[in-house]
């Protein structure tokens, strides 16, 4: 009798480790799809567990064999074989085909597992109605600077669905590749605009101000690169210093001199209307995907 106690006891210790072990850093983490966000989030993930932990498919098989070989991660060939064997699935395909991706992992989903979506605009109610009531889901937006680590993730789901390990394994998802957010669900097109779209418009301005210092006389490779330095240098001046950019700007404005003339010139000229306009554009396509 005593034996079996213990016998009983080492067994549920052993299924406790066993669980411990499948939560934590062993969990599987699968992708369906490899662009380019799949592959800067992989890369994030590689820093902090082993390539045998995650797996992925995508539509090109020789992209799939290819992103194996350099990264030593499992291409599984069929979506549905990625949702069966993973516990936190990742959907990193384009908007336009997630309708048929879940259809096609619907069939296998298990209440354990979780899901993460990347795409704008379709909400975890919509999801949630595709996966047949499946609840467990995760929004994210985050951005491509993610691939050099440089990232801004927003995150929303109902965390009281999520134990402290799964949400920790989400947490190391995208903390892998910059920094993570967590808002309301209802802020997630708010998100995308300040987020997921903002490089592009990031990008229009060094391009811009390069073309205008290329008028000037500079080389456009030279001008890229100050400009964007200015543009690296001026959002550390945001985050490390603090202070407001109103106030930073300010600091740059010396009383008659150059600067202020400029900022005189882009409020006739409307550029914050500009950039608010790009904002609404950008905010009304998000609501456009519901
Ligand atoms: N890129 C951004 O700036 C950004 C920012 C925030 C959020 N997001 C979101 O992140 C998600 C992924 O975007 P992305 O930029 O990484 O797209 P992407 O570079 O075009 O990659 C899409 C991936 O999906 C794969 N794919 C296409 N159809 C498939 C299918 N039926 N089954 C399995 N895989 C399939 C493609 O396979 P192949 O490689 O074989 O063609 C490719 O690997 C989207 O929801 C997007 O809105 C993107």
């Amino acid at each position: 009798m005593p034996s079996k106690v213990a016998g009983t006891k080492i067994e549920a210790y052993r299924r406790g480790v066993l669980l411990f072990l499948r939560q934590g850093e062993n969990m599987i983490t699968g992708f369906i799809g490899m662009g380019n966000m799949g592959f800067a989030l992989m890369k994030g993930l590689l820093k902090q567990k082993e390539p045998q932990t995650l797996l992925f498919s995508c539509k090109r098989r020789e992209h799939g064999h290819a992103v194996s070989e350099k990264t030593g991660v499992p291409f599984l060939e069929e979506n549905v074989e990625v949702a069966k064997r993973a516990d936190l699935i990742l959907l990193a395909v384009k908007p336009i085909v997630y309708r048929e991706v879940l259809q096609e992992i619907v069939p296998v989903i298990r209440e354990n597992q979780m899901v993460v979506s990347l795409a704008p605009g379709i909400t975890i109610s919509d999801l949630s109605e595709q996966l047949k009531g499946f609840r467990r889901i995760v929004r994210a937006m985050p951005n491509t600077p993610a691939m050099i680590s440089e990232g801004a993730t927003g995150i929303a789901c109902d965390w009281q669905l999520f134990t402290a390990e799964e949400r920790e394994e989400v947490n190391r998802l995208f903390s892998g590749v910059g920094r993570v957010f967590q808002v309301e669900e209802r802020l997630m097109n708010a998100v995308t605009v300040v987020s997921g779209s903002s490089p592009a418009l990031v990008y229009e301005l060094i391009d811009t101000l390069a073309d205008a210092a290329l008028r000037y006389g500079m080389k456009k490779s030279d001008a890229l690169q100050m400009a964007a330095q200015a543009v690296l240098g001026s959002a550390r001046m945001v985050l490390e210093s603090g202070e407001h950019p109103a106030v930073l700007r300010d600091r740059v404005c010396s009383p008659g001199g150059t600067t202020i003339e400029e900022m005189a010139a882009l409020a006739e000229s409307g550029f914050r209307a500009s950039v608010l306009k790009g904002a609404e554009a950008c905010y009304q396509a998000c609501k456009g995907k519901a």
